[in-house]
């Protein structure tokens, strides 16, 4: 086949070489385009718009396929801890023992964070959204380790990769505590890194922390099914950000701020809301259904449609499953994930639906299992956020080494034509 496509407007035409991907994905490469032809392409909300070549997440919508490195989700959800996917996706290979052991005590060394973030904590209103606090926090962490800012070389990376690996997991502990009222305390670090978040998250002041082996399983697979999924919104800040040299944490906190949104990560926080909504409501699924194909209703039902997966989401099925499993391993009977699985069934049958290739995704039963683990719902997105920051660590990692320019997208212009500037008394 011919690697390259044509491309003819006017009397002109030039060739543009196709990129091939090792899973045999074509991408058009337009580097030269504007500087062959002056022409620029336009694509909102980048539905065709590769921005970089990347080795770390494999992803095929049509499909319902995602690896990380080249290993199935199923299986590493199934098989791995939360830290040696970590490694996997920011170094590129499964660790051997040593490694691991390595990387946790390098973590272990940078899990120390500045008491005087504790009064920026302090200082937010008890009414504010965990995220917007868990973005704040991961930004000022900045300031207390300004050597982290501007790092070229790749051991300066892997110091502020440990420590944004050490201290992320105490401000998400710390957030969560802050709004549940409990006080504000380091972790156990003689245990793994999965058990550490969930002592630091869960233990009380009034008794013993006994570990649950069922909530520290639950916590570990959902990590890894959140650890990465390419170029989506927040990775994609992450990047941008990163690319004009603006730091590692300082890019990572952009990307929590992206991920907030409830058509991104916020969906987990959404589709609780929208199943109690529904329960409040007497738990008229249909009318519901009726309200989401409603184009002048701006409902939506959350937790269903992704912009990649046009089959079925692969994360979805997994914690499907695990939520049965987690709410009947802690005796749980919660009444959303009845309606929930009532939703999906209609859904799933429903033209509207099927037409458009909307299947849950990721966030649809999510938020069930981490309600199960004694999470309020508003916190649900900062887990997420943890999960998700291997990834960002791998993709930002990947644009500094491969030296990628800074990320600036161009526009058409639509707006006023040159006019001259009217004084205020003659306007
Ligand atoms: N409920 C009802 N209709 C929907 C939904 C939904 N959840 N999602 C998409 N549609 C319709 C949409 O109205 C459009 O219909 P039409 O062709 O008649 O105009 C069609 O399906 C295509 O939707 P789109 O908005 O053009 O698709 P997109 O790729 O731009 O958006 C999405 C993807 C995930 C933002 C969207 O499906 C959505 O808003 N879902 C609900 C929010 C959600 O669950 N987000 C979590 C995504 S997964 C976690 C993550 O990685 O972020």
């Amino acid at each position: 086949m011919n690697k390259a496509a044509s491309l003819r407007f006017g009397e002109k035409s030039i060739e543009l070489p196709l990129i091939e991907g090792s899973e045999n994905e074509l991408g058009i490469n337009i580097k030269d385009l504007r500087a062959k032809t002056g022409l620029i392409t336009v694509d909102p909300g980048y539905k065709n718009t590769g921005s970089c070549e990347s080795a770390i997440t494999f992803l095929d919508g049509e499909k319902g396929i995602l690896r990380y490195r080249g290993y199935d989700i199923e299986s590493l959800a199934q098989d791995a801890d939360f830290l040696e996917v970590a490694y996997l996706l920011i170094f590129g290979e499964l660790p051997t023992k040593e490694q691991l052991e390595k990387f946790l005590n390098d973590i272990k060394e940078e899990s120390l964070v500045n008491e005087d973030l504790k009064k920026i904590l302090e200082s937010f209103p008890s009414t504010a959204h965990p995220m917007g606090v868990l973005s704040s926090l991961t930004s000022a962490l900045t300031s207390f380790n300004p050597s982290s800012v501007n790092v070229d070389s790749e051991e300066e990376m892997y110091k502020a990769i440990v420590r944004i690996m050490g201290k992320l997991p105490v401000l998400v502990a710390w957030v969560f505590r802050k709004k549940e009222g409990l006080p504000l305390k380091y972790g156990d670090y003689s245990l793994g890194y999965v058990e550490n978040i969930a002592r630091m998250m869960f233990r009380k002041p009034n008794k013993e922390y006994i570990p649950n082996p069922v909530v520290d399983a639950a916590l570990n697979k959902l990590l890894i099914l959140h650890a990465d999924h390419e170029q989506n919104c927040s990775t994609s800040t992450v990047r941008i950000v990163g690319s004009s040299h603006a730091g590692l944490f300082a890019s990572i906190s952009a990307g929590i701020s992206a991920l907030w949104g409830p058509l991104h990560g916020g969906a987990n926080q959404a589709v609780v809301e929208m199943l109690e909504a529904i329960r409040e409501d007497g738990g008229d699924i249909k009318h519901y259904m009726q309200r989401a194909k409603d184009k002048s209703d701006p409902f939506r039902l959350m937790g269903f449609g992704h912009r990649v997966y046009k089959n079925f989401d692969p994360r979805a099925r997994i914690i499907k499953k695990a939520a049965d499993e987690v709410l009947n391993d802690l005796g749980i009977d919660d009444p959303v994930l009845e309606i929930a699985k009532k939703l999906e069934e209609e859904a799933l049958r429903d033209p509207y639906f099927v037409d458009r290739k909307l299947y849950p995704n990721v966030d649809f039963y999510s938020g069930i299992i981490y309600r199960a683990m004694g999470i309020s719902t508003e916190t649900f997105t900062v887990m997420f956020a943890l999960g998700r920051l291997p990834g960002w660590i791998a993709q930002w990692r990947e644009m500094r080494l491969n030296k990628e320019p800074i990320g600036r997208p161009r526009q058409i212009y639509v707006g006023e034509n040159h006019r001259p500037f009217v004084p205020i008394n003659r306007r």
